[in-house]
């Protein structure tokens, strides 16, 4: 089984390269599904992640093909499946991401309910809701979804979400590119990656206005076309290195971001002592010698980001006072806490709420990525704890993070991969 082992290490220094972001990625690659010629994504980042999303929609009818390593050419002139794979759908979530392009393109889709991080129940009901408002009928049972839209296809209406999800205004957003009429999302979810979703779909033929905005306007189109789109930054791989830097007390050049992807992150890491300089698309991050403790509560973006939660908490542990962290849009996203208590962390939680006294150090101690930022979070911790940390449960890391302990290495870390 394959483990890393983090020893304690030096500041982190020097420069890191941020790949394309897995959370745009995706849904992208769902929504090449609607396209009709040739699609060129580059800066799509060689995941795991990315690898089920490309299975996913080729099995539906897709031609995938790599012109190199981070650039994919898909054309999707032939889809002609609904009936997603099971076994694919059940490990990843955003699997689910091809029901909306399925249901606008051929008008049906049968698939298992999705899978992913078990950070929670994570239903899909904000998706149906979208569906049924654009005509679709709907079936369930315990395991399996399926959706058909009318003969006459889908209809443009208007969606208001109880909660700004994700992954339903981009379910919803693709679905009604193709409906007759306009769409109106309501209450949207305003992360980069919906405005880099409606920028994608765009280029292709769509007609979106308001993305990045709580109300996205549709109007359907006859067809998408084909075109060449860069996947943006990932800003959550960002905000892991800016904590590095931030809990070693380092001094490290995050290149090829978008800054302001990245405000409640700097502004809570210059609240715990760091200073941060930035550039046109870099974050310059020196980490103070001790930590000042903070407050953090994770909201939908512009918020604090839920997906750096876990690593900043890791960062808290070792501050010099009492941290609280509130997380607010998962119910189960306090798992990496009993691993980072294992390594000496001194954390309780009440309810939503995590209270982490600050001690002067964690110890090296076997842990296991519970979840994929939970994985990081411990990967963190392992650079400033004593001794050694061995994780395991590598996976998890892998699904979201491109070369992580090649990157950490080049900035000093003392991190390993091994086969025990
Ligand atoms: C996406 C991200 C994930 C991130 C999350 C929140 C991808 C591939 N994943 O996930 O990394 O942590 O946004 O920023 O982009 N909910 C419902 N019903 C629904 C849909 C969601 O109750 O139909 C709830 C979820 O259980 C969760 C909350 O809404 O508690 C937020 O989920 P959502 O924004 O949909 O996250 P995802 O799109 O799954």
């Amino acid at each position: 089984m394959e483990r890393m082992i983090i020893t304690h290490s030096p500041a982190l220094q020097g420069e890191v390269s941020i790949s394309g972001a897995k959370n745009s990625a995706l849904p992208i690659l769902a929504a090449s599904l609607l396209g009709t010629e040739d699609i060129i994504l580059s800066d799509v980042p060689p995941l795991e992640d990315v690898r089920i999303i490309l299975q996913v929609i080729q099995s539906l009818g897709a031609q995938v093909s790599y012109e190199d390593e981070t650039t994919v050419r898909i054309n999707s002139k032939d889809l002609n499946h609904y009936n997603t794979p099971g076994e694919l759908m059940g490990k990843m979530r955003a699997s689910f991401l091809v029901m909306g392009p399925l249901l606008a393109r051929i008008g049906k889709s049968i698939t298992k309910l999705p899978g992913g991080c078990t950070i929670g129940s994570r239903p899909v009901d904000y998706h149906l809701k979208g569906f049924k408002a654009l005509g679709c009928a709907i079936t369930q049972d315990d395991s399996t979804i399926a959706a058909a839209a009318p003969v006459t296809g889908l209809s443009g209406n208007v969606v208001y979400l109880d909660f700004p999800s994700v992954g339903a205004t981009q379910n919803i957003m693709m679905a009604a590119t193709l409906a007759k009429g306009t769409s109106i999302i309501e209450n949207a979810a305003r992360e980069p990656e919906i405005v880099d979703l409606a920028n994608f779909l765009n280029k292709i033929g769509a007609d979106i206005k308001g993305a990045g905005t709580s109300n996205i306007k549709i109007r359907g189109v006859e067809r998408l076309k084909g075109g060449n789109h860069s996947i943006i930054p990932d800003r959550i791989e960002a905000a892991t290195f800016m904590i590095g830097s931030a809990i070693t007390g380092g001094n490290v050049l995050i290149k090829n971001i978008i800054p302001s992807h990245l405000i409640p992150v700097t502004a809570k890491l210059q609240e715990v002592g760091c200073t941060i300089e930035e550039g046109e698309e870099t974050l310059l991050v020196k980490g103070p010698r001790r930590l000042n403790p903070t407050s953090i509560k994770t909201m939908p973006y512009p918020g604090f980001p839920t997906d750096a939660q876990s690593q900043f908490m890791a960062m808290m542990t070792i501050s010099k006072g009492e941290s609280r962290v509130v997380e607010t849009v998962f119910e189960n996203r306090f798992m990496h806490v009993a691993e980072l208590v294992r390594m000496g962390a001194v954390i309780d939680i009440i309810g939503k709420e995590a209270i982490i006294r600050g001690v002067s150090a964690l110890q090296g101690a076997e842990v296991r990525a519970t979840d994929l930022r939970a994985g990081a979070a411990l990967v963190l911790a392992g650079l400033v704890a004593q001794g050694k940390t061995v994780l395991s449960e590598l996976y998890h890391l892998d699904r979201g993070y491109y070369r992580l302990e090649e990157k950490i290495q080049a900035l000093g870390g003392d991190i390993q991969r091994i086969n025990f």
